[in-house]
């Protein structure tokens, strides 16, 4: 099979990932890196050419060797996500679009249509979600989906991260409404609000507080805390922050009536089972796609960052190989989208919203204030 065609939009520090994740797959050849800022498509192709040693895209070389671009994949700062997804899908390329989909809801809606009609003309849309494709997530919904947690009752997920102002100072879209979509919530903390998504289903009441605590000269949260209601009746706690010196795990619990498991950083750290005799044989049923040994024991190098990225772009090249679905559609990434939003929306309105009137628009013309409007 020859290998499909590559450009990397946004060339900034996800960038460097998604060239080891391609590089990585072995039937994808980067040809093109674009980006607002020359400096930066030079430095990561000098990192393709010296460290990933793969022959550096130059625009010679796209032009001549590479008329055709089979795979878009955009990482420039959120709210350019869909502009440039739509140009991408209007040449009639593929499309990766970095997490979040989008930093606005009513831009993020245009382009789930949009990617609808894409997919029936034969193209492939996803949006990355890569915490989806690690081996402990795909445990958890397996044995959540086999009903083995018996009734899903709860779950808190925490992301106590710290972010220094020099983080937020280092690119003048970070920390903005505009361009980062928000704080704690949408930018560190939408993997996991992903996750709990993916989890344990459509949201129904969300209530939120947020406030900025621990740095300046940004307009967004630092700190977030919410519960949400979901239609199987299930309680969930969300807490997000960037302002936890020196920074902690991430943790995400789900609990049922007849078992529990417990991801922490990307790993499963406890997982267990009513009645089951040998909670390992239980966990090789639910992981069978995953290898157990790779759950609770994986070390924690560069290589292990990437398993995600890795695989998705194998889920990603496989849609477009056989003409199907990607696991991760626009539509999943636009219901966690409104998930986030829905958290600023409640937030600024210091009362509780309904999930479906912020997916179905009614708040679009409304501004988002972190720690709630005066
Ligand atoms: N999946 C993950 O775990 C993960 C991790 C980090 C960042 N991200 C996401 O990736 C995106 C980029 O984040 P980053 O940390 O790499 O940011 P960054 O600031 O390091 O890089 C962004 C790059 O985009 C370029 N750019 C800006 N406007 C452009 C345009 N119109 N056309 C082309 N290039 C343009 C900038 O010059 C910059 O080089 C964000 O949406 C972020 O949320 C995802």
């Amino acid at each position: 099979m020859t290998a499909l065609n590559v450009a990397i939009v946004g060339n900034g520090i996800i960038g460097y990932n998604h060239a080891k994740a391609i590089v990585a797959h072995g039937g994808l050849d980067i040809t093109v890196l674009i980006d607002a800022a020359p400096k930066a498509s030079a430095a990561l192709a000098d990192f393709i050419e010296n460290d990933l040693h793969r022959e550096r895209p130059t625009i010679a070389s796209s032009i001549a060797e590479a008329p055709r671009v089979d795979i878009v994949v955009i990482c420039t700062p959120s709210g350019l996500h869909v502009a440039l997804a739509e140009e991408a899908i209007a040449a009639g390329s593929n499309v990766v679009i970095e997490k979040p989909l989008d930093s606005n809801l009513p831009r993020a809606r245009r382009i789930a249509e949009l990617a609808l009609a894409a997919e029936s003309s034969g193209l492939v849309v996803s949006v990355i979600s890569q915490h989806r494709f690690d081996p402990a997530s795909v445990v958890v919904r397996e044995a959540v989906e086999g009903g083995l947690f018996g009734r899903i009752t709860s779950a808190v997920a925490s992301v106590p991260w710290w972010r220094s102002q020099e983080y937020y100072d280092s690119g003048t879209w970070r920390g903005t409404w505009e361009l980062d979509g928000g704080g704690a919530v949408m930018n560190q903390g939408v993997h996991t609000v992903d996750l709990l998504r993916w989890f344990l289903g459509t949201p129904v009441t969300v209530s939120a507080e947020t406030a900025c605590l621990a740095h300046d000269s940004i307009e967004v949260e630092d700190t977030a805390v919410a519960t949400i209601r979901f239609e199987s009746g299930a309680l969930a706690v969300v807490h997000a922050t960037t302002a936890a010196f020196p920074g902690m795990s991430v943790s995400l619990h789900v609990h049922g009536s007849r078992g529990s498991a417990i991801i922490q950083d990307d790993q499963l750290a406890y997982f267990h089972v009513a009645d089951a005799g040998d909670d390992s044989e239980v966990l090789n049923q639910a992981a069978s796609v995953v290898d157990p040994e790779e759950i609770f024991g994986a070390p924690k190098d560069e290589e292990w960052f990437m398993i995600g990225h890795r695989r998705q772009y194998e889920d990603i090249v496989h849609a477009i190989e056989t003409r199907s679905m990607p696991s991760v559609r626009v539509d999943d990434a636009l219901l966690s989208l409104a998930l986030v939003d829905a958290i600023y929306i409640s937030a600024t309105r210091h009362s509780p919203v309904l999930f479906a009137d912020v997916l179905a628009g009614k708040y679009d013309n409304s501004t988002r204030v972190t720690g709630g409007a005066l």
